[in-house]
């Protein structure tokens, strides 16, 4: 499994406005955008909701984490083996309200690829930005904490810490593809990032909490 680029990848976290019938209806809102316009968008439901929403959707759906553990006896962990039983074609892994040690993030990535699934592992500055390249996954999704949620882009307010995240990787290995992600909410927002060398966006926030979310989608669309 790939996942194309450039492309808008929504994670809609654990949002209220994101549970059951509300996600799907945003990933149904990402599949009339990426119908309507081409852009690729991806979506990342709530844990609860993957499978259901995956057999629904033709967009590319990933988990929000996928655990360390082989299926068996491991209650309320997530394998990667039903994370691509659900549907999913990826993981995130390592987000900043979700961080995992690098052990377990190396080993989720080496498992995802014998699964033939993608990892998208998070990182919040350059130093971890290269480790995580170091581990191989097939993208890495520079999000500044601080600016989370903040509704201020990363791609604006903190240009120079995509681009050394993109500098850094492309160093260590240029096979790995980089996205950013936090307060990123327009179109201009995404077209800075891409400017900057990031192959795509990671967001939440500016779409879940859109009064309009599709209207959110085609705008952040319209910057690639
Ligand atoms: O995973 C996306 C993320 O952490 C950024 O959140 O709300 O700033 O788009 P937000």
């Amino acid at each position: 499994m790939s996942l194309k680029t450039p492309v808008i990848v929504l994670n809609v976290k654990s949002y209220e406005e994101s549970m059951g019938e509300r996600g799907l209806a945003l990933a149904l809102a990402c599949e009339e955008v990426t119908a309507e316009t081409g852009v690729v968008t991806a979506i990342c439901p709530q844990m609860v909701d993957l499978a259901w929403i995956a057999r629904q959707v033709k967009v590319p759906v990933f988990s929000q984490n996928t655990d360390i553990y082989e299926p068996g006896s491991c209650t309320g962990w997530t394998v990667a083996e039903a994370v691509k039983e659900a549907g999913a074609i990826g993981t995130l892994l390592n987000h900043s309200e979700h961080r995992l040690r690098l052990d377990v993030i190396e080993h989720v990535i080496s498992k995802n690829k014998g699964l033939g699934l993608v990892s998208i592992v998070c990182t919040n500055n350059t130093p971890v930005t290269r480790a995580a390249a170091a581990l191989g996954p097939e993208m890495v999704a520079i999000e500044p904490p601080e600016l989370i949620g903040s509704g201020i882009s990363v791609s604006k307010a903190q240009p120079e810490i995509v681009e050394d995240a993109v500098s850094a990787v492309k160093k260590i290995n240029p096979g790995v593809k980089v996205l950013c992600g936090a307060g990123i909410s327009t179109g201009e927002d995404v077209k800075a990032a891409l400017a900057l060398g990031a192959e795509g966006v990671l967001l939440a926030s500016g779409v879940v909490k859109a009064a309009n979310p599709k209207a959110a989608l085609l705008d952040l669309a319209g910057g690639i």
